[in-house]
């Protein structure tokens, strides 16, 4: 991995509207080298006005949307319909107002009672559509951060198995609790990362992410070892960095 890429932007606006056009070129590139590319989604509110960019003019119209392949980085164990989806909220903001192609939206199965089963289940769908090195390297992977560091579903206090692609976990605090998330073996083997994060609220673990060596917030797990990591971060998540 070359060194993680930190980009303050002045505002939220300023870096969903980066962001949209730095995704949609990486996106583009993928499509011109392979005639396809994966696009790992996240969840949580941060992303909404980004997808919503991203589903409108100029992008709209500049992507092949058809030949792009949609995953989600992690999924809560509630039905797609939930207002707590990740799944629905961009299904909601971004896919369903693109010409994307059904069999190409690869969803986790939060509806099944049995969250290690859609796990193995997710699993499988990835080794089925990216039948590449395993794992496979996604072209671009989105992650948010929680205030507790924890990104996708990887919260600090829980364990998972480091070999696995897709597995079961548990969230901590207030947030729904069971959900099926990607390991750091598979989103570190994308070849692009990207962090969106915006707020005061998360200036803290931000810091503690980048810059105290004696953190260990699941967050700081993801340091693609030949992807392109970049953190774009506006100034109230950057607020605590020493170094800008
Ligand atoms: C989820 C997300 C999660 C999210 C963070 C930040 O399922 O909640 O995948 O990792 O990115 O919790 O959420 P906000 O953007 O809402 O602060």
């Amino acid at each position: 991995m070359l060194h993680p890429r930190v980009e303050v932007y002045d505002n939220a606006d300023a870096l969903f509207r980066a962001a949209s056009e730095k995704i949609a070129a990486m996106l583009e590139a993928a499509l011109r080298e392979r005639g396809t590319a994966s696009f790992v989604l996240t969840g949580g509110n941060t992303p909404k006005p980004f997808y919503e960019l991203l589903a409108a003019t100029p992008y709209h119209e500049r992507l092949d949307w058809s030949h792009i392949q949609f995953f989600w980085g992690d999924e809560r164990c509630v039905p797609p319909d939930s207002p707590e989806s990740n799944y629905g909220v961009a299904w909601k903001a971004l896919i369903s107002k693109l010409p994307v192609a059904s069999e190409n939206v690869h969803r986790i199965s939060g509806e099944m009672d049995d969250a290690e089963k859609a796990a193995l289940q997710y699993e499988a769908e990835i080794r089925r559509i990216i039948p590449d090195s395993s794992p496979p390297s996604f072209d671009v992977v989105l992650l948010g951060m929680g205030e507790d560091g924890h990104t996708a579903s990887l919260f600090p206090g829980t364990h998972w198995n480091e070999e696995r692609w897709v597995v079961a976990n548990q969230a901590t605090g207030r947030l729904t609790a069971n959900r099926v998330t990607m390991t750091p073996r598979l989103l570190n083997a994308a070849r692009n990362v990207f962090f969106l994060i915006s707020g005061a609220a998360k200036a803290k673990a931000l810091a503690c992410v980048l810059e105290d060596p004696a953190s260990d917030y699941p967050a700081k797990r993801i340091q693609p070892p030949s992807g392109n990591l970049t953190w774009m971060v506006d100034k109230e998540a950057a607020s605590l960095l020493k170094k800008q």
